[in-house]
């Protein structure tokens, strides 16, 4: 931990209760800890909330083959993958199964401007701090992260999220980064033998100058 980089930052301010209780000396991990308890719900491996359409990414990204950006179109621009709005959705659905039952909130929405509830699946606490457009301009591919969402039915969480998940990332890089044009491939490089995958990651990490913080100020800001 680099001391002199730790200013201690805004999100502190939420742990200042609980600070209160145990005292201004405890450390900080344990205000935390106390604030948010042990196992937050961004650790929910397997998460699945029930959506109020059965969209299902394993048809549209898997086998229709529409890539990820059609859709969640600013994840290469903004810290959020932006879900689509009902137009982007109207654009096929005007024409392909307008009677669809399972589409009805589709139509709904379409006339009345109400925008589709979605329901978020993934959510880190607001301590945190991510941003898609950093790792995927620089060759995460969204697969390191989500899994194989073009093969999911409904879309779960596939990673804890955890600080030592990220970390453990951050520390060891080479496996998981690739050629920025690959990013939406999520298939790409399974057949690759680890040895092979770690070459190809440190020759992108080398041509894009790579080198992923483990300063605390990078994430907590
Ligand atoms: C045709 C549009 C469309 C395409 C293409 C698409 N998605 Fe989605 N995605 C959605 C919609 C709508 C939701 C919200 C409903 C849901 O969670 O299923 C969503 C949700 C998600 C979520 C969960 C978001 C949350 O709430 O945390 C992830 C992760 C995701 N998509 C990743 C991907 C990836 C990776 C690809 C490419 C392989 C992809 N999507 C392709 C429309 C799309
Ligand atoms: C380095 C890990 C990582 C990569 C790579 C990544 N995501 Fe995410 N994604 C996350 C995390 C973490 C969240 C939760 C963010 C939050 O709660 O603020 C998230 C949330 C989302 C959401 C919900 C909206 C949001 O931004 O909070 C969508 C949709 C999504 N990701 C789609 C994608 C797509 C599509 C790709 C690839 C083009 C991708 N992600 C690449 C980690 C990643
Ligand atoms: C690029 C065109 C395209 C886009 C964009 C698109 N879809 Fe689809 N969708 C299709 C096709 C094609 C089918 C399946 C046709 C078939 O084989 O029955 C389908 C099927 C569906 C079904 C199953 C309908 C049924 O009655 O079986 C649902 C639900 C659905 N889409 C929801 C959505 C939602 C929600 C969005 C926006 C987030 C969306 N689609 C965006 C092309 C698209
Ligand atoms: C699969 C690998 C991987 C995972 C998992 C991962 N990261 Fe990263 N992260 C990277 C790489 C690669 C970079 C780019 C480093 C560079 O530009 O030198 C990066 C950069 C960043 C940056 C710097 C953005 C900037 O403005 O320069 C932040 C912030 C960040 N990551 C936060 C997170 C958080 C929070 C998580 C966990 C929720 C996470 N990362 C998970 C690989 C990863
Ligand atoms: C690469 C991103 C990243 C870096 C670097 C990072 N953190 Fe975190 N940290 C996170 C994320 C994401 C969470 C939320 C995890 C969760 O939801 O459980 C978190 C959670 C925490 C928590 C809450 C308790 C816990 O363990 O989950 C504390 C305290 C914390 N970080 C302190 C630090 C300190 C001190 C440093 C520097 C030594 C640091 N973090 C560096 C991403 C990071």
């Amino acid at each position: 931990m680099s001391q002199e980089r730790f200013t201690f930052p805004q999100w502190t301010n939420l742990a200042l209760p609980a600070m209160a209780i145990v005292g201004a000396t405890a450390p900080l991990y344990v205000a935390i800890v106390v604030a948010y308890g042990f196992s937050p719900d961004t650790l929910d491996v397997g998460h699945m909330p029930e959506q109020p359409i059965p969209f299902s990414h394993k048809l549209h990204a898997g086998e229709l083959g529409i890539d990820c950006r059609y859709c969640h179109n600013t994840v290469e621009y903004t810290q959020h993958a932006a879900i689509p709005p009902t137009e982007t959705c109207m654009n096929c659905h005007a024409q392909i199964h307008p009677q669809s039952e399972k589409l009805e909130p589709l139509f709904e929405s379409y006339e009345t401007g109400m925008p589709i509830e979605w329901v978020r699946v993934h959510d880190l606490p607001q301590y945190a701090y991510f941003n898609h457009s950093a790792h995927v301009n620089r060759g995460v591919s969204c697969v390191e992260c989500h899994g194989r969402v073009d093969t999911m039915e409904v879309v779960y969480q596939h990673e804890t999220l955890s600080m030592g998940w990220c970390l453990s990332c951050h520390r060891n890089p080479e496996p998981h980064v690739r050629d920025p044009k690959l990013i939406t491939q999520l298939e790409w490089g399974i057949d690759m033998s680890d040895e092979d995958r770690e070459i190809e990651g440190a020759h992108w990490l080398d041509v894009n100058h790579l080198n992923p913080s483990q300063d605390c100020s990078t994430c907590h800001r």
